[in-house]
């Protein structure tokens, strides 16, 4: 069986070194891995949540995914596609907020800082909280649930908001499923293996800290971040700790273990940062030159990846339209041609239940009567000679003869072929006479399958 993994990118930045070491490279060799079908989206509307700015969405957006294809990403054997280009998304987002407990919601970690913070500050507990913020978490759900995902790769501070797309699928299925799973539950993967790259000055690198090392701005840009990486005061010749230098750090993560090898003990030996910091950018230039390239010419031409995105889009909506169609039609959303049906199905439970009942009457004729589902009587049929005119004729209003109802006075007649066959009762009145016309054409109109 096929593992399916589904990860979401905000686009409000521009991908660093640390993004690529910690998130990019790992997935994209995720999905060359044999036996897995990966989805990778630009999480555009979650953007929406903490950024207000269009130019930095739509400019993240580009950079972002031309980021990916230049990293190596094969559109052709992945999905590739943009949040936004999925109506399904929001609209599952909404069938998945109705069945979500808000208690749930109250507790996740991004609207908790900001409630917390509030509280510190002395504001008001939802003071800037949108609700966009509030509800990020079924967003997030929606994504991962309409594609089944099983495996979704985030860092821990995502954890918790994969635990609750759980919650949310699993309820969704008890509610509606009727022994149905519709939602396969999806599980947090973290990449234990790849480390958080740190910053030229130690810390996470993170855009929040400053401390980024440019990933494909331009070969200048790069050089010019490693020459800022912040070393301790040992000079050239003296012995350099390799296990205590975020430099060693940067540079075990793109190299072999030969390499990396070779380069602590060269530090061991005394190598100086100047030349240590050249070894890096060498290191680094040598295996991002030739994308950083490409992510030129992809940015160069945008229309280009426009129908990239736009083909990823057709290809998961291939999966999200007819399952959203599923969806709806789970918790009622029906199309009415289907309660047409429902209620035909009612028409037809009364067609079987109304019955024809021959007998042979004093005088030796051969009849019938129809009898509705409660035991009245709907005709009694007029005398026949023998039993195979009679059976003939009930035959044919049972098969959905041309029944020509004729009234007179208040009772009726039934006729086929222009003779008459059956007498309906007499009734009180018009409009007994009427309903139980009525009841009779029900019970006679053909059946469809
Ligand atoms: N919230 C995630 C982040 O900030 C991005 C994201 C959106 C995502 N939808 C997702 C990740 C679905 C995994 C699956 O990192």
């Amino acid at each position: 069986m096929t593992t399916r993994i589904l990860t979401g990118i905000t686009t409000t930045g521009t991908p660093h070194l640390g993004n690529y070491a910690g998130a990019i490279r790992p997935a994209i060799r995720a999905s060359q891995q044999p036996g897995v079908d990966s989805f990778y989206f630009l999480a555009d509307y979650h953007a929406l949540i903490k950024c207000d700015d269009p130019l930095r969405i739509q400019r993240s957006r580009l950079e972002i995914a031309a980021t990916w294809l230049a990293g190596g990403l094969d559109p052709d054997k992945v999905t590739f596609y943009r949040q936004s280009d999925i109506p399904e998304i929001p609209e599952l987002t909404w069938l998945l907020t109705c069945v979500s407990a808000k208690g749930l919601l109250n507790r996740a970690h991004a609207y908790k800082a900001s409630v917390d913070k509030n509280l510190e500050n002395g504001e008001d507990p939802d003071a800037g909280v949108t609700m966009g913020l509030y509800s990020y978490p079924v967003l997030m759900a929606a994504d991962i649930l309409m594609f089944n995902a099983n495996k979704v790769p985030v860092g821990r501070d995502q954890i918790q908001h994969v635990e609750m797309a759980r919650d949310i699928g699993q309820r969704f299925n008890h509610l509606f499923g009727q022994g149905r799973d519709f939602f396969a539950l999806p599980e947090a993967v973290i990449e234990e293996s790849v480390a958080t790259l740190p910053g030229l000055d130690g810390r996470k690198m993170s855009k929040s800290y400053d401390n980024t090392i440019p990933l494909f701005s331009s070969a200048k840009d790069m050089k010019d971040a490693i020459s800022r990486i912040v070393t301790d005061s040992r000079a050239p010749g003296e012995a350099k700790d390799p296990d205590n230098a975020h430099l060693f750090t940067l540079y075990q993560a793109f190299s072999t273990l030969a390499q990396c090898a070779e380069f602590r003990e060269e530090l061991l030996q005394g190598l100086g940062w100047g030349e240590a910091k050249q070894r890096l950018f060498q290191l680094l230039d040598g295996q991002l030159a030739e994308k950083r390239e490409y992510y030129h010419q992809l940015i160069a031409r945008p229309a280009d990846l426009e129908d990239i995105l736009l083909a990823g889009a057709a290809k998961a909506r291939k999966l999200a339209t007819p399952f959203l169609e599923q969806l709806r039609e789970a918790v009622g959303l029906r199309s009415f041609r289907s309660s047409v049906q429902a209620s035909t199905e009612v028409k037809k439970k009364a067609a079987k239940s109304a019955r024809f009942v021959s007998f042979r009457d004093e005088d030796g004729s051969f009849r019938f009567r129809l009898l509705a589902a409660d035991g009245e009587q709907l005709l009694l049929s007029r005398r026949f000679a023998d039993g195979k005119s009679a059976g003939a004729v009930s035959k044919q209003l049972q098969q959905g003869g041309e029944a020509d109802v004729r009234i007179e006075g208040l009772g009726f007649g039934l006729w086929l072929n222009g003779e008459q066959v059956a007498d309906g009762p007499q009734f009180d009145s018009a409009e007994a006479r009427d309903a139980a016309i009525e009841s009779l054409r029900a019970a006679l109109a053909p059946q469809p399958d």
